[in-house]
């Protein structure tokens, strides 16, 4: 993996492979709090494979990469619809699922106490059932009908947290840039087309976003960038 683009000289410099402590050089936060959200897509803007998740596309750049975010951050953030369909058990991180329903994914429902939070609404289906599989102390109730983001960052940083980590839905993506929430999106592009229909990175209501390229990563076609928001 080498540097196309960095945001100074040091970066540029060297133009070999990077080793893991390059990478956490490059990947470091200007500042804490600092909630980043990684996502990969194709070249064509797919943000999954044919079958609908994201292992189909991700290749062992991106992976790379998405172990070392993980082991930056203090928790990962994500979607109850990703934890879902990718499948997720439990990770390094604690993890913190974004619901309106409150509705636990299988994988994660015996997860030891404090690895899974919840974040969601008073009026959540599951909300005693989440209390009850994660622990009150775990369920954080933000807003009446809508998951009040800004909110989530500030307990999740009030918690203790300075390094915030998203990964997804493009749901979840597009409404926390909606409610100004993200300080960076990490981007990978992998070289392939895969045609067909299938979401983007962001999805829900048309935003606009500008983003400031800070790095671009590449290892053989992939393209890994840091946008800053
Ligand atoms: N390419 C990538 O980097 C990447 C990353 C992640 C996921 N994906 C793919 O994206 C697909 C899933 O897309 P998606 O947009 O449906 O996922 P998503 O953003 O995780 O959203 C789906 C579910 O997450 C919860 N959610 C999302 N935004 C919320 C909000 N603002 N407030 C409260 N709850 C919220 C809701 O859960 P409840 O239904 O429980 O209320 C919602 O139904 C999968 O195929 C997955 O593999 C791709």
């Amino acid at each position: 993996m080498r540097v196309l683009i960095g945001d100074d000289e040091g970066q540029r410099g060297g133009g070999g492979d990077l080793t893991d402590d390059d990478l956490v050089a490059l990947y470091a936060a200007p500042r804490t709090p600092w909630f980043r959200v990684n996502m990969v897509s194709t070249l064509d803007g797919s943000a999954t494979g044919a079958t609908g998740r994201t292992g189909e596309i991700n290749n062992a750049a991106d992976k790379r990469v998405f172990h070392l975010l993980r082991r930056m951050a203090d928790v990962i953030v994500v979607g109850a619809g990703t934890a879902r369909a990718e499948g997720y058990g439990p990770a390094l991180r604690p993890t913190v699922l974004v619901s309106r329903s409150a509705e636990v994914p299988e994988a994660l429902r015996r997860a030891e106490p404090g690895r899974v939070l919840m974040a969601t609404v008073s009026h959540a289906e599951r909300l005693d059932e989440a209390r009850a599989l994660l622990g009150d102390e775990h369920v954080l109730v933000l807003g009446s009908h809508r998951v009040d983001l800004g909110g989530l960052r500030a307990a999740l940083v009030a918690r203790g947290h300075r390094s915030l980590l998203g990964e997804g839905g493009p749901h979840l993506l597009r409404d926390l840039l909606d409610r100004g929430v993200v300080d960076e999106l990490a981007a990978t592009v992998v070289p392939r087309l895969v045609a067909g229909t299938h979401p983007r990175i962001t999805d829900g209501p048309p935003l606009d976003v500008h983003l400031r390229l800070h790095l671009l990563l590449e290892h053989e076609g992939t393209l890994l960038g840091r946008w800053l928001v």
